[in-house]
């Protein structure tokens, strides 16, 4: 049976795993990104999970990573979070230090071909997804045409979608960006914005019914996503709308009053389903398994 190696790497932690065609995962490891010491030291922990977890079966080595990703080439041609990312040509860099040939993609669409695969978009022909996490991911998927890669393969960058002209500040350059507003680290942002105080996003959910300014701030996000995905649905009309992301695993808090929500905003036509991700932290793994059994069958 065939075997990959896949790599998530987010803003904190890179999470590595051994993957087999069906989609079990047979080893794992991780490292810290270290985002913030540059690139050289980020390429060194991946160059750390590789040795771990290879042997001479491996055939191929997929990488799901956030930014604008020409998976063509295998550059990183923008990202944010992580210092020295933008403009690294990541599929040379990890087969140099590998010898294991390398497909690299953004980590939303990573996350979207393992749930087409295995989970929430299984059965689907047409899907959005978005991932709610220190950033806002973005995947768009038909079944004929596959993922929705644009002209310069910086499409399907859902969370850089104007929600409010002049708002605030977004880590792409752009103000009023969906990300500013609905995700892990705008909550963060908004709450110390209010009390000087630095939670995480999972402690200001968990305090909804205790804080009255933490019950403001999520309430905020609810509404806030629930017009969001009211314009995915006009721009896509997909069958489902697909949440994934750390800020799922809050989901018991916010989760009903944003169907609630959504259900009052959207008022055209179809009504579509909303659906919570099945897999959250190993969907990076499996996924970026994924494209590189699939595209080393293509090549
Ligand atoms: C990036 C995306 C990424 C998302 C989630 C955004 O800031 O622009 O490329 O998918 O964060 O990590
Ligand atoms: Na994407
Ligand atoms: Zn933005």
């Amino acid at each position: 049976m065939i075997k990959t190696i896949g790599l998530d790497i987010g803003g904190t932690k890179i999470n590595g795993a051994v993957i087999n065609e069906r989609g079990e995962i047979l080893k794992t490891y991780k490292l810290e990104t270290c985002a913030k010491e540059g690139a050289q030291k980020v390429l060194y922990n991946i160059e750390k999970i590789i040795n771990e977890l290879k042997d001479d079966d491996i055939r191929a080595i997929g990488v799901g990573t956030p930014g604008f990703i020409d998976s063509e080439k295998g550059i990183v041609t923008f990202a944010g979070n992580i210092d020295g990312w933008t403009g690294l040509n990541l599929k040379k860099e990890i087969e140099k230090r590998s010898g294991i040939k390398t497909f690299i993609e953004n980590d939303a669409n990573i996350a979207l071909i393992c749930e087409k695969w295995l989970g929430a978009a299984k059965n689907y022909d047409d899907v959005v997804m978005i991932t709610l996490g220190t950033g806002l991911g973005g995947a768009v998927y038909n079944s004929k045409m596959g993922l929705l890669e644009g002209a310069n393969f910086q499409g399907a960058e859902l969370g850089h979608v104007i929600l409010y002209p002049n708002g605030e500040y977004c880590t792409c350059g752009q103000s009023g960006c969906a990300e500013a507003y609905c995700s892990g680290s705008a909550i963060r942002r908004h709450y110390k914005q209010l009390t000087q105080q630095d939670k995480t996003g999972e402690e200001i959910f968990n305090l909804y019914e205790k804080d009255e300014i933490a019950k403001n701030v999520v309430n905020r996000f609810i509404d806030d996503l629930s017009w969001y995905l009211t314009s995915l649905r006009n721009i896509f009309d997909p069958e489902i709308i697909i949440i994934g992301g750390g800020v799922i695993n809050s989901s018991k808090i916010w989760w009903d009053k944003l169907i609630y929500k959504f259900n009052e905003h959207c008022h055209l036509a179809s009504k579509i389903k909303l659906k919570p991700a099945k897999f959250l932290n190993d969907a990076g793994i499996i996924g970026a398994g994924k494209i590189a059994m699939e595209r080393l069958e293509n090549e």
